[in-house]
């Protein structure tokens, strides 16, 4: 039998519906929450991600700019335009979008930006914060999986979960979340990389498995056990050119297979994508909310 495919479109628009509720209630209040987003230079994934985020703030009624630097900015420029955006009393969230060109040291940048506006969760202040289990800005998406796992009624509790990847933005983080005595996670969990070796040892034993491991055709349904649940976190262009964009998208996970053991499994795209976005969205209003307070 073929898997449940968990919605991330889907799933997202319905958080989205409750998150324009929120906006005009903050509206009503004299409260205009507003995310200022900065791209610097040209890489084509990310002003197609911008794009995507401008829409979906003002699809909801936040208020957004999208201010873009051309890839020559100095350094110095870009700070000093950071330090004027945290200053801005009507900027509730800033996001840098990464990757920033070479001579930009990233490091430098997102910890500059003020944890209260840190809707990403990249700040080390909020990254310290999750390690220990304090109230933080979750950043995106695992925060974004979590929820397409709870509002699909699979509840990571009790649950063994292996991630494969142990990125900072992604696996890391995820991980540090499920692994907590929290609702909504409490799991189970093993993180997998690069220098694990045989990956089917582990991830056969997944009743949750994550693929965040940035390269097509990680998870092949022999590493998939019957009945799991399989997140694929990855977005990979793979060479097409029957179509227009000359490419097409895939994830971690080789689909079409793996959708014959899983009990439920997420499409790429449409599955984390959107809930990453609609997690940006509710972090936003999240900060306007303690900023208007
Ligand atoms: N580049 C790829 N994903 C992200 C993200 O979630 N936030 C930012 N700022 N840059 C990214």
């Amino acid at each position: 039998m073929s898997a449940r495919i968990l919605d991330g479109k889907k799933t997202a628009a319905e958080i989205k519906e409750q998150l324009a509720t929120k906006v005009v209630e903050l509206k009503r209040k004299g409260c205009i929450p507003h995310l200022s987003v900065v791209l610097v230079g040209e890489d084509p994934a990310s002003k197609v991600y911008v794009g995507m985020k401008q829409k979906a703030c003002e699809k909801i009624g936040i208020q957004s700019e999208t201010i873009r630097l051309d890839a020559g900015t100095k350094q110095d420029d870009l700070l000093n335009l950071v330090s004027k955006l945290n200053d801005d009393e009507a900027v509730h969230g800033i996001l840098v979008q990464l990757p920033l060109p070479k001579h930009i040291d990233s490091k430098k940048v997102l910890e500059l930006i003020r944890p209260e506006k840190d809707v990403d969760g990249f700040h080390p202040v909020n990254r310290g914060r999750l390690a220990i289990g304090e109230e933080c800005f979750l950043p995106c998406t695992p925060a974004g999986i979590q929820q397409l796992l709870l509002r699909n009624n699979v509840n990571p509790e009790g649950k063994h979960l292996v991630v494969v990847g142990r990125s900072a933005i992604v696996g890391l983080p995820f991980a540090t979340m499920m692994m907590q005595k929290k609702p909504g996670a409490n799991a189970t969990v093993t993180v997998c990389h690069t220098g694990s070796g045989d990956l089917k040892r582990y991830t056969k034993q997944a009743d949750i498995l994550i693929a965040a491991a940035g390269r097509p055709n990680t998870i092949t349904a022999d590493m998939v056990g019957p009945g799991c649940v399989v997140i694929d976190v990855g977005v990979n262009r793979v060479d097409d050119p029957d179509s227009p964009k000359g490419y097409h998208l895939v994830g971690d996970v080789d689909f079409e297979h793996v959708k014959e053991v899983a009990s439920a499994i997420t499409p790429v795209p449409g599955g984390v994508g959107p809930m990453t976005i609609a997690m940006l969205l509710s972090n936003t209003l999240q900060a306007a909310e303690k900023s208007c307070k």
